[in-house]
């Protein structure tokens, strides 16, 4: 098949979809891998790095897009951008077809065959193509070097002439993969560091990352069959709250990390929390687009709350774009190997990496489960 990589243009977007590697191991299974000229210079991939993979330069999107068969997006694609996609053909990529729905009755008008990834099903098998672990690898792991860069003190114990620096107390809400790197990157910058989650199955991994696990004993069973949190009752949630705010009192930094799937994003940091934190002391809410799992976050934006900074930031894998498209590229390049064969897509309706990914076919929206 032909797989073609358009030049990203939604606004903040460095990140590009495919990288040279990931063309290379396209073209190995008889693919070939078209570019638009520039795609990857956001990325400090200049276009000679890719014709030197294989990939031949197209100097724009509209010759781009008759030329190939299938596109593979970074971003949901703008209105504009699926109404010059020809009939028939395909798009792969984070499409968030939940948020997106007029989007995903243009793929199906247009008769366009679409996969999310957002919708790879989070078992052993695809792990090497979940590109949502991959950003949040990026996110938790740049979201203490926003931390770091924020808090008016270092994060290691230092012993100098002036005298000794106690570590930094950081508090990780939220553990799954952007709270687990998050506690890594802050262990390895040398802070104190606690972490809490509702799933009691991660508490071995928070420990083995060095940081104390906080428990919060509840009858409740939050975790569902396929391994996610369930949402919290409120009186578990009041619970939390109530321990949670005696650890913000001696807190330097706080990363939250807390979401459950198809749900708005917990509410566990209050006005009132926020309160009891010192002076000087920083949160970042990763959850910040999806409602905030601090009740003072503005998506996008820095606040001082009485002296506690507040950081909500929005796309962090775009700040860090050579690395953040190799992976997705990596993750994106292995899918595309699942689903297709020598003539084409499988459409193996029976393969659950297929079917729950695939959003739009033949006219049809076939979009099976919650994405995002
Ligand atoms: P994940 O699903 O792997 O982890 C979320 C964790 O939150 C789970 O371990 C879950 O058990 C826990 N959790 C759920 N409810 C909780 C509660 N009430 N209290 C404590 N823990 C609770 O998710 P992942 O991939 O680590 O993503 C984390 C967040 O980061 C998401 O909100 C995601 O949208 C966001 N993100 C933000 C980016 C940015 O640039 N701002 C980039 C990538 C991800």
């Amino acid at each position: 098949m032909r797989f073609a990589v358009f030049k990203e243009i939604s606004a903040g977007e460095t990140r590009v979809a495919l990288v040279p590697d990931a063309v290379k191991l396209l073209l190995k299974k008889k693919h070939s891998v078209l570019v638009e000229s520039g795609a990857g210079l956001a990325a400090f991939i200049p276009d000679a790095e890719f014709e030197a993979a294989g990939a031949q330069i197209v100097p724009d999107a509209k010759q781009l897009a008759s030329a190939a068969d299938c596109f593979v997006q970074m971003r949901p694609l703008s209105h504009a951008e699926a109404s010059i996609l020809p009939e028939g053909k395909a798009v792969i990529g984070y499409l968030a077809p939940l948020r997106n729905p007029e989007l995903v009755q243009l793929l199906a008008q247009r008769k366009l065959t679409s996969f999310s990834l957002d919708a790879i099903p989070r078992i052993s098998r695809a792990q090497s193509m979940d590109i949502l672990s991959s950003m949040a690898t990026i996110a938790g792991y740049k979201a203490v070097l926003l931390a770091a860069s924020h808090l008016p003190k270092f994060l290691p114990m230092l012993t100098t002439a002036a005298g000794t620096i106690r570590p930094a107390q950081g508090l990780i809400l939220g553990a799954g993969v952007a709270g687990l790197q998050a506690i890594a990157t802050a262990r390895r910058l040398g802070a104190v560091v606690e972490a809490f989650d509702v799933r009691p199955a991660v508490k071995e991994q928070v420990q083995s990352l060095g940081a104390k696990f906080l428990e919060i004993p509840t009858a409740e069973n939050l975790e569902d069959k396929g391994g996610y949190a369930k949402q919290v009752s409120a009186e578990t949630l009041a619970k939390q709250q109530l321990l949670l705010t005696e650890r913000l009192k001696v807190t330097d930094f706080v990363i939250t990390t807390a979401q459950v799937p198809g749900k708005p994003a917990p509410r566990l940091i209050t006005k009132e929390m926020v309160a009891v934190m010192k002076p000087g002391s920083v949160i970042v809410d990763l959850a910040a687009e999806t409602g905030g799992n601090c009740e003072l976050t503005k998506a996008g934006e820095v606040t001082n709350v009485n002296g506690v900074i507040l950081l909500g930031p929005r796309n962090l894998p775009a700040t860090m774009p050579l690395d953040a498209s190799r992976m997705f590229a990596r993750n994106v390049a292995t899918f595309i190997l699942e689903i297709t064969n020598e003539t084409g897509f499988t459409f193996d309706w029976k393969n659950e990496i297929f079917a729950e990914t695939c959003i739009t076919h033949n006219g049809e929206v076939t979009m099976k489960r919650r994405t995002t």
